[in-house]
């Protein structure tokens, strides 16, 4: 349960001196040429302006890191070094990304040690919003606030700057002392149940930023949900968004959705087209009255600037459907579950053993990367997997290196024309099929992005060869 509002208040007076559109923190420009991003502990006041400071884990001193911004084909060449206790990677979350450059640890690379450093150089395929983040034990070093913004422009970029804003959502769980609950992570209780939901939400690492907007003009709002855990309750309606791309990917249209509430699971992505008429904000709808995390003051005589030129579609290739190898995969497992059948590192584990190994998740009866991939893909198969949610819990599904279209969902009418996607929930009991092309050579993870699932056995993998 998010915090109140009237819990809010009680700090309002210092936000309203709150900066108009805030900046992220820039990246540090090495002499040879790459960015550099440094992982580290910092602090940082996530309930109020004047709070009290969190300890976090951040890449160059803040959460979010550095917004990074190429063009679509361009090289990004980041040097990660690494100024935290513990071993730790960066993924490029959504990119469909040369393999060794995946920043899987214990997958695609041996994660970086305190200390040293590494250097990924890729280029990046498709034009959109993406994100970064740790991946070495992603539960801890993404809750305490090791992630950052990726956008990828247009060779023709249709909003400029002003127009163009990147917004990451992150839920916090913070104590009754506002700062971040430490205390409570990697609870089994809740690596079994929902994940860690917090019960504070920021935008680009601050507590209800406000941004000004001029009436009348067209925006894009890139939102990034760098949640653990939290499926955002959002209604672009209220505010006339319309939807233009999932996940990256654009639509190529302006979406008016025809429902509500939208879920933005953990690591989606939303590019929404604004052209506001009067002040307005994000609100979360999960709890019993919206809580407001963002606002908008909408100023200006509204001079229209009409309707911008949408970002079109990336080349990606089309499944093939009536040729697709069918892949099944049986999530299990979780409080209120059938916790029996787990294999982990080639054993069964006994009830008892769930506490020892906190491993309470399953894929096809096995926890956490199996020494088996779950499919092995010729380059250029379609792929077809089915995912039947056996569990009594929502998950976030995530696929690295490719995008995918839900090609079938029980309970809802097929989609006609489905997005690519990179990420996609599945609620309990329900069934859903995803289709793409196996182009991408390599070991590729397939998990929840629930991250605490994602710990407790919810990781499988799949290999392109
Ligand atoms: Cu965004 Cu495997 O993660
Ligand atoms: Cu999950």
């Amino acid at each position: 349960m998010l915090w109140t509002r009237r819990h809010f208040i009680k700090s309002a007076s210092a936000l309203t001196l709150s900066a108009a559109t805030p900046a992220f923190v820039r990246p540090v420009l090495a002499e040879d040429g790459f960015l550099e991003i440094t992982a580290g502990p910092s602090r940082q006041r996530l309930y109020q302006e004047e709070g009290a400071l969190s300890d976090l884990w951040t890449y160059n001193g803040f959460a979010p890191g550095p917004e990074i911004r190429v063009t679509r084909g361009e090289r990004v060449r980041v040097r990660f070094v690494n100024n935290l206790e513990e071993p730790s990677s960066i993924h490029w979350h959504g990119i469909r990304i040369d393999n060794a450059m995946d920043g899987v640890s214990g997958l695609t690379q041996e994660a970086v040690p305190p200390g040293a450093s590494f250097d990924y150089d890729f280029t990046v395929p498709d034009a959109g919003t993406y994100w970064y983040h740790a991946h070495n034990k992603s539960w801890n070093q993404v809750a305490r606030g090791l992630y950052g913004p990726l956008i990828v422009d247009e060779e023709e970029a249709a909003f400029d700057r002003e127009h163009d804003l990147t917004l990451v959502a992150d839920d916090w769980r913070l104590s009754e002392d506002e700062t971040l609950d430490t205390a409570s992570m990697g609870s089994l209780m809740e690596w079994a149940h929902a994940g860690r939901l917090g019960n504070w939400l920021t935008v680009n690492g601050l507590p209800h930023p406000k941004f000004s907007l001029k009436k009348g003009e067209a925006y894009r709002l890139r939102l990034v949900n760098a949640s653990n855990a939290r499926i955002l309750e959002l209604d672009p309606n209220r505010f006339g968004g319309r939807i233009i791309a999932y996940d990256g990917q654009a639509l190529g249209r302006a979406e008016t959705l025809t429902y509500a509430p939208f879920l933005l699971g953990p690591a989606q992505r939303v590019d929404l087209i604004v052209v506001p008429e009067s002040d307005f904000a994000l609100e979360e709808l999960s709890g019993d009255s919206p809580f407001e995390f963002a606002t908008f003051k909408v100023s200006g005589n509204g001079t229209a600037s009409g309707e911008p030129v949408l970002p079109a579609p990336n080349a990606i290739p089309e499944p093939d459907l009536p040729n697709a190898r069918r892949v099944r995969l049986d999530m299990t497992g979780g409080a209120m579950g059938n916790l029996e059948n787990i294999t982990y590192q080639g054993r069964k584990l006994a009830r008892e053993d769930f506490r020892k190994t906190r491993q309470v998740w399953a894929f096809n009866g096995v926890a956490n990367l199996g020494d088996d991939p779950l499919f092995a893909a010729k380059p250029g198969e379609t792929i077809l997997i089915e995912v039947l949610n056996n569990t009594s819990w929502a998950h976030a599904m995530h696929v690295h290196g490719h995008h995918f279209k839900v090609v079938k969902r029980s309970g809802a009418q097929a989609d006609a024309d489905p997005p690519w996607r990179d990420t996609f929930l599945i609620g309990s009991g329900q069934t859903v099929e995803i289709a793409s092309v196996a182009d991408n050579s390599g070991k590729w993870l397939f998990h929840c992005h629930m991250l605490e699932h994602a710990a407790a056995g919810m990781t499988s993998w799949f290999e392109v060869a």
